[in-house]
């Protein structure tokens, strides 16, 4: 089975989440793009729910399909996200900002009661690291927080390159027009360690570490979809 039909799968099972009147967080990327799809069907049909999106492709995306937006200004408070990741631990630990939305993520993850995570079966993995560390900085003084940057990765026992990421020769920018440096850290031994000694660097806005804010994972797999709860 494709990766991107284990990913429609999780996401229209995410749907027996969503109950008539909810304030949803709607994801970014490439399995939350299914989710929002799915919604729009839903709300085509009837369902009442407002959303806040967490980026501006999604948000273009959920538009187009007429879902009801607002924003956390007026809609503080969300009943539940659902959201992609990069990658995810058995303790629902995530890498996230693969594509570069992991501030508003993890600001609309944190003002959420609930957030499902919707994967395919590539993602889940034993212990974080397989993926880069997507890291989100200002650009002010961002050589700087460069060298910082490789001075932790160095004492958290990180062999791999910090780099910055480019996108059409030029650095990649993000909604916030912040600038990410991909960490490749290997595995991840102490990840909520490492997410605080990362944002105490004071050019950090935020790393795509997301620790204890998953309640519930759905992982798309050959053989259906399987549900992860956290041990904790
Ligand atoms: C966006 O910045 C990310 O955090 C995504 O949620 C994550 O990269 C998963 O994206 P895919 O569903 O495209 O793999």
């Amino acid at each position: 089975m494709s990766a991107d039909r284990q990913k429609r799968d999780t996401a229209r099972r995410a749907l027996e989440f969503v109950e008539d009147g909810m304030r949803l967080g709607l994801g970014t990327g490439s399995t939350a793009v299914h989710f929002v799809a799915a919604i729009g069907e839903r709300v085509a049909d009837g369902l009442n729910v407002i959303c806040v999106p967490t980026s501006e492709a999604t948000a273009a995306q959920a538009r187009s399909l007429n879902i009801p937006l607002t924003t956390l200004e007026e809609t503080p408070e969300l009943d539940l996200t659902v959201d992609g990741a990069d990658e995810l631990d058995d303790a629902l630990n995530l890498i996230k900002g693969g594509g570069g939305a992991l501030l508003r993520e993890k600001i609309v993850a944190s003002a959420s009661d609930r957030m499902v995570i919707i994967v395919d079966a590539s993602k889940h993995s034993e212990a974080l690291g397989s993926f880069a560390l997507p890291v989100e900085v200002v650009p002010f003084g961002a050589e700087a927080t460069y060298r910082q940057l490789a001075a932790v990765a160095k004492a958290f026992g990180c062999q791999g390159d910090v780099t910055l990421r480019m996108k059409d020769g030029a650095p990649f920018m993000t909604d916030g027009q912040h600038l990410i440096y991909d960490c490749a850290f290997g595995v991840i031994e102490d990840a909520p360690g490492l997410a605080d000694e990362l944002n105490r660097i004071p050019g950090v806005v935020e790393n795509g570490l997301f620790i204890g804010m998953a309640t519930l994972a759905l992982v798309g797999t050959d053989g259906g979809v399987k549900t992860i709860e956290p041990k904790r």
